[in-house]
């Protein structure tokens, strides 16, 4: 059973449809990366897999049941969106941004920072004051204390540095391989998702251009530049 399926997905805003048709299943311990060029869907697939926007056809099914419609009661499942906006106050300190996370024990949060070893030692700075890369530790961090059983990830690495991105992509497939979580992850950096994912889906116009293995697209590059730019790579070629 896949922990997180969309079935012939199509979601938009009014009546502009953003993602059409699509089929998306990722299993526990999986890592999916989703890709795409601006605008191709991808953050409209997180929001509808979190129940954020209601598919106008086709369905959400995590851990094969069907997708409630309140986020609150997806997020109770283990369904959990990392944003694209981040959603951290900077004027409070990185332990009261925690604090404001769904209702845990102090043991979670040492659990967490287990996990994020860099956030740990800045645990009582304002969040104003922290790198890029530090913020997006404490958005990851924010996430984990929900427990998540699917965890989405939205351009964790906007604005960073390479650098940066090599150290907060691992963490999640860490998360993947050591707590069994089914990761989606949207991101730019495509050579690097691609060395921590499994699969990958490249979204154009809302449409799969392309899928397969990671490795499959680490090989053929050219394949996922033409996805880019909307070319349809021939139906056997990578699957
Ligand atoms: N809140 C919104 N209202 C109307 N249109 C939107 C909204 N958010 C995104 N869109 C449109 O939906 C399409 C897909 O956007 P999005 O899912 O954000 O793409 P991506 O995350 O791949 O950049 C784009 O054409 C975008 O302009
Ligand atoms: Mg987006």
């Amino acid at each position: 059973m896949s922990a997180l399926e969309l079935k012939g997905v199509t979601a938009g805003y009014g009546h502009a449809a953003a993602v059409r048709d699509l089929d998306l299943a990722v299993s526990a311990g999986e890592v999916v990366a989703l890709l795409g060029p601006n605008g191709a869907g991808k953050t409209t697939v997180l929001r509808t897999a979190v129940g954020l926007l209601a598919p106008s056809a086709g369905e959400v099914r995590a851990f094969g049941r069907p997708l409630p419609r309140k986020v609150e009661k997806n997020s109770r499942e283990g369904v959990i969106l990392v944003p694209d906006s981040r959603a951290i106050f900077h004027q409070l300190t990185v332990r009261e941004n925690l604090s404001l996370a769904r209702r845990h024990r102090a043991r979670d949060l040492d659990a967490v920072l287990d996990r994020l070893p860099r956030l740990a030692p800045l645990v009582e700075r304002r969040v104003g004051l922290l790198s890029g890369g530090e913020q997006q530790m404490l958005a990851l961090a924010k996430a984990l204390l929900a427990r998540p059983r699917v965890l989405l990830v939205d351009e964790l690495s906007l604005g960073l540095a390479p650098l940066a991105v090599q150290e907060l992509l691992p963490i999640v497939r860490t998360l993947a391989d050591e707590s069994w979580v089914a990761v989606v992850l949207v991101e730019q950096h495509v050579d690097l998702a691609l060395s921590v994912a499994d699969r990958a889906v490249v979204l154009h116009h809302g449409r799969v251009a392309l899928s397969g293995s990671a490795a499959d697209l680490r090989a053929d590059r050219e394949a996922v530049r033409q996805a880019y730019f909307g070319g349809h790579a021939p139906e056997d070629a990578l699957v």
